[in-house]
């Protein structure tokens, strides 16, 4: 498969850039990194395939990037396309907040008629709550990284996860 996937991000304090710029180099030819503070989320209307990357910060809420184009990306039309999530957060420091924003980001998809891909399952995370998970809350609603406690875990993580998102995208 050789159509091109767009990988859209923000980051405060460089966690969620170097996983996009991991996982990005996995694809080199066929991953287009788009940071989100400095080209907004418009050219997310490019791509059929998408993965998007988003910290949770402040307690449950959205990095500041995000926030800022969260009414564009509320404005988009998602039909069609297949978007992968990951998830940035802090399980032992805000344990009752994990990875809620996203969560955020996969309503605000879902509504506007995205197809989100490869649910992954909160087995071995610890935390309280989180808003990012599935119905049955035995799954986040995309990959789950915590570079703040399991630093030495995301790349195994990725790797895992990078080939299930492929083919969710071709399925
Ligand atoms: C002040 C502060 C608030 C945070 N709030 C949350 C939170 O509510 N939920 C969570 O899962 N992680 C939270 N985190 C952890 C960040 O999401 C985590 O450090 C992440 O890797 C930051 O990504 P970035 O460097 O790309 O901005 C918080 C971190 C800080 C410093």
């Amino acid at each position: 498969m050789s159509t091109p996937i767009g990988l859209f991000y923000a980051s405060t304090t460089g966690n969620t850039e170097m996983i996009a710029e991991q996982i990005a180099a996995l694809l080199p030819e066929q991953i287009h990194l788009h940071d989100i503070a400095i080209e907004g989320v418009v050219e997310m209307a490019q791509y059929q395939y998408l993965i998007m990357g988003i910290p949770t910060w402040d307690f449950g809420e959205l990095q500041e990037d995000w926030d800022e184009h969260w009414p564009a990306l509320q404005a988009l039309d998602f039909s069609g396309k297949k978007i992968a999530l990951f998830g940035l957060g802090d399980q032992l420091g805000y344990g009752e907040w994990f990875l809620d924003a996203m969560g955020a980001l996969n309503e605000v998809l879902q509504e506007a008629g995205g197809e989100v891909v490869v649910p992954w399952p909160v087995d071995g995370y610890r935390f309280e709550a989180s808003k990012a998970l599935t119905q049955d809350k035995r799954y986040f609603v995309g990959l789950a990284l915590d570079e703040d406690g399991e630093h030495g875990l995301s790349e195994e993580r990725i790797r895992t996860w990078m080939p299930q998102v492929l083919a969710a995208f071709e399925a």
